[in-house]
């Protein structure tokens, strides 16, 4: 089987039925030697998922067999989420899975429940993604093997929000606090909801997972590279005629992708990969790129939760990046001075130069401020907005050095490529 694997079978409108789900996919294993329920079944369940190279989807490319047996460790019965936040505005991934393809999900979810010995499934679900829920509560009633055996399975809302689908927030939301991150340790493998240890996995994550516990680690390794097996989803936005999600194998040119979607719409000036918790690569060294973890982290950039955007030349890049990093400042949750206060003089910073005000120096002390934030806040958040506005300093230098010298250009006027949630008050 080559790609799609985790598309197969998608068409039309409306969530795949549980029927057609079987059809494409055969029944999920459970009562096989893959997940027997003695302790050398689930030993091999986790095994087959290291085999298989599997690592999260969700942003942090963990192994995910690295988890399960920090979670099974765990002296009280553990919980298991799917992480279905996807808080990333440039992220379309987990909710076409939801809304399309729950029963894959689930069936990820109900594997690693069963492995762990778990009697608690929570979908974790935006609140501003009513659709993505619907179909997962559809796609639940329409199974009996997750209520049996006292395995209860729910779907949850999160409060939408760029760090309320980290990992702690979501568990100190289920907890009935707020959807913001705590501080680590102790992690929530070790304890999560209600005291108990969680395993947060994506809900790509949780897809991939139904189909290794039916095909194995072997197959799962036929597509991708020996340190990046298998395939993933590619949210491709921006400038391309055909925008949307896309299933590829880690390794793919990155000029093979822009062709699926029809190509681009004009000349690209730069790619930005991973979201904005990514990095920018310039249109010259993305010629012969490929997609993939390793060679993205030489050019400073990452694949994170698999966000690809297409910015056209006719775009100003000083504008977008100012546009995008006073929304990250508004996400923080305001716990961590350093994100606090540093994101804001960023955000402020790359305000005046794009409104053509900017201070002797401001871009030296730009660069300066995205390290000194790096690194110290609860959760990665100022580490993702760091990590996208110093990447726009590099390949936009030209750009950045115009602005701050002659104010604003014309494209400052044009539409917005990157998109947000809504709009925001920039920073005075
Ligand atoms: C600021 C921030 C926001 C995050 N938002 C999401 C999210 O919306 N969805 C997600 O799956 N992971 C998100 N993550 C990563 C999670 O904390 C966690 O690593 C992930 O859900 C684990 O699943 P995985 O191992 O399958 O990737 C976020 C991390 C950070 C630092
Ligand atoms: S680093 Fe920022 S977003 Fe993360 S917990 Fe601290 S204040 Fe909140």
């Amino acid at each position: 089987m080559s790609l799609p694997r985790l598309l197969a079978g998608i068409d039309g409108a409306g969530a795949m039925s549980l029927a057609a789900h079987s059809a494409v996919h055969g029944d999920l294993p459970l009562e096989s030697h893959r997940l027997s329920r003695d302790a050398h079944g689930k030993a091999a369940v986790i095994e087959e998922l290291r085999g298989s190279g599997l690592t999260g989807r969700g942003g942090a490319a963990f192994p995910l067999a690295r988890k399960l047996a920090s979670v099974a460790a765990g002296r009280d019965r553990p919980v298991v989420v799917v992480n279905a936040c996807e808080g990333e505005p440039a992220s379309e991934k987990d909710r076409l899975l939801l809304e399309r393809l729950p029963h894959l999900v689930i069936d990820g979810a109900l594997t690693c429940a069963r492995t762990v010995d778990s009697d608690r499934i929570i979908f974790a679900i935006d609140a501003n993604h009513p659709t993505a829920r619907w179909a997962v509560e559809a796609a639940l009633a329409e199974r009996s093997d997750t209520g049996r055996r006292g395995l209860a399975a729910e779907v949850l809302e999160i409060p939408a929000g760029y760090v309320s689908g980290q990992e702690s927030a979501i568990v100190n939301h289920l907890n009935g606090g707020r959807a913001v991150p705590t501080a680590a340790p102790p992690m929530v493998f070790e304890r999560g909801v209600g005291r108990r240890p969680t395993l947060v996995s994506n809900a790509e994550t949780l897809g991939h997972v139904a189909l290794i516990v039916r095909h194995g680690a072997d197959w799962f390794r036929e597509l991708g590279t020996p340190t990046e097996p298998g395939s993933l989803l590619v949210t491709l936005g921006g400038a391309v005629a055909e925008p949307g999600v896309f299933e590829i194998e880690p390794g793919a040119p990155l000029d093979w992708l822009l062709s699926a979607a029809g190509g681009t719409l004009e000349p690209a000036r730069a790619f930005l990969f991973g979201g904005y918790g990514g990095g920018w690569v310039d249109a010259g060294d993305a010629a012969d790129l490929e997609i993939a973890g390793r060679p993205l982290r030489e050019l400073g950039a990452s694949l994170g939760p698999g966000v690809i955007v297409a910015l056209p030349e006719s775009a100003c890049p000083v504008a977008e990046t100012a546009r995008v990093a006073a929304w990250l400042e508004s996400q923080s949750a305001r716990q961590c001075g350093p994100c606090v206060h540093g994101l804001a003089a960023i955000a402020g910073a790359l305000h005046s130069i794009a409104a053509g005000a900017p201070e002797p120096d401001v871009l030296t002390r730009l660069t300066r401020w995205a390290g000194l934030v790096t690194g110290r806040g609860a959760c990665g958040h100022p580490d993702g907005a760091a990590r996208f506005v110093a990447s726009s300093l590099r390949v936009f230098a030209a750009e950045f050095a115009d602005h701050a010298a002659h104010g604003p250009c014309t494209a400052c006027l044009g539409a917005p490529v990157l998109p947000l949630p809504a709009r925001v008050a920039v920073p005075a």
